[in-house]
């Protein structure tokens, strides 16, 4: 629990760095305290965080995640298997409307020094590769209105692990 906080923390430390929304820090730190069941997304004015979890089984707990337009979304990506991220490894990345899962996968197959991230093919956004017991997160603006894809792109997985990600 402690590591998820300061994960957390740091995710917004990072957003605060980054924006310069000094202000917005204490409001932040507040909504982790207070936030029992760390599944659920939490809202704070413009900001959603959204937890997703991986497991051994290579699937993802979650086929579908929804935000609003112009929110900042921070994605927390959970592994909680016990394989390396060699063996499972697990991301959780977001494709442009109009890139094909099969196409993106299928260069992924060459970017294993990019840890399966195509340079070759943008996203709107991707998380590092993590292994068992590990979390990661990525913050980023939510893209217009509409329905996109998202994967894990570690070889052989995005059959699996895909599901939807809707801003609405
Ligand atoms: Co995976």
């Amino acid at each position: 629990m402690k590591l998820y906080f300061a994960i957390v923390w740091t995710a917004f430390a990072l957003v605060n760095c980054g924006g310069g929304a000094q202000e917005n820090s204490a409001e932040a730190n507040g909504t982790s305290l207070q936030t029992t069941e760390e599944t659920k997304p939490k809202i704070t004015g413009k900001k959603i965080e959204l937890t997703i979890s991986s497991d051994d089984q290579m699937q993802f707990d979650k086929r579908e995640m929804t935000v609003g337009e112009g929110q900042e979304v921070t994605v927390i990506l959970k592994h909680i298997g016990k394989m390396s991220k060699e063996v499972m490894g697990h991301n959780w990345v977001l494709l442009h409307q109009g890139t094909s899962i099969t196409d993106y996968a299928m260069k992924a197959l060459d970017a294993k020094e990019k840890e399966y991230l195509p340079e070759e093919i943008p996203v709107i956004a991707a998380t590092n590769m993590i292994g068992g017991g590990e979390t990661t997160s990525i913050t980023f603006q939510a893209p217009a209105k509409g329905t996109y894809d998202f994967i894990c792109s570690y070889p052989g997985h995005y059959g699996l692990m895909k599901g939807k990600f809707i801003v609405q």
